[in-house]
């Protein structure tokens, strides 16, 4: 069956997770980039609905605020919304003078909508004309790992994708998994074992803290 969007219209596949985040090139702040770029660092590429407006101001003062946090991390910003570069570099120096927030990384100025196609960021029950809160977070690989959808109205917490970010670095390094509400300094969970020989030795296994032999922690 056909997926049509709000007009009707044959409606873009949307990206998948543990695969290529699609590919790019695009007008910015900083000048013309492409997903090849930021190849080889982690990226978190955010949408929002327009320039000069309330949610999105305080948004982009929390991103700007937090980009040393997501560079510790190896991990670059890139913003996007339908406005055009203009707008965008009068809405940056705006929330300079006003917030007292330099924003150092670069955002897209997509007035032909093709990273919004390409990334689904358009949801029609929404805006029709502006994209929504999405958060993409692509590896250093360039596959795409996390997304995030959030509505026009609800600003997103940069806290939680600083948080996701490192979830996702920490499972890729020690092969592990991260609980409910996990933060950073805290124990990781160990992939369940696949027989009951490992099982059995699971709970018997000295460093780890089981509940039972399914779920077990263990502190890096
Ligand atoms: C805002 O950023 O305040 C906003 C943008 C679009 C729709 C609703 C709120």
């Amino acid at each position: 069956m056909m997926t049509t969007d709000g007009n009707g219209a044959a409606a873009p596949r949307l990206p998948r997770l543990g695969e290529p985040a699609p590919a790019f090139e695009a007008v910015t702040t900083q000048g013309t980039l492409r997903l090849e770029d930021f190849a080889g660092s982690w990226l978190v590429l955010f949408s929002h609905p327009a320039d000069f407006t309330p949610v999105c101001t305080t948004e982009f003062a929390a991103f700007a605020k937090a980009l040393p946090r997501f560079r510790e991390l190896e991990c670059e910003l890139l913003g996007l919304s339908i406005d055009s570069v203009y707008s965008h570099i009068a809405w940056m120096r705006n929330v300079e003078e006003k917030l007292g927030v330099k924003v150092q990384f670069p955002v897209i100025a997509d007035l032909d909508r093709q990273v919004a196609l390409a990334y689904g960021m358009i949801m029609p029950g929404e805006s029709r004309t502006e994209t929504v809160r999405c958060v993409f977070v692509i590896d250093d690989r360039q596959n795409l790992r996390a997304m995030i959808y959030y509505p026009l109205t609800t600003g997103r917490n940069v806290e939680e994708i600083l948080r996701l970010v490192k979830a996702l670095q920490v499972a890729d390094r020690s092969a592990v998994a991260t609980p409910a509400n996990w933060v950073e300094g805290e124990p990781v969970i160990v992939p369940p074992p696949l027989t009951q020989e490992a099982a059995a030795q699971r709970v018997a296994t000295p460093d780890l803290e089981c509940v039972d032999w399914y779920l077990c922690t263990r502190t890096l």
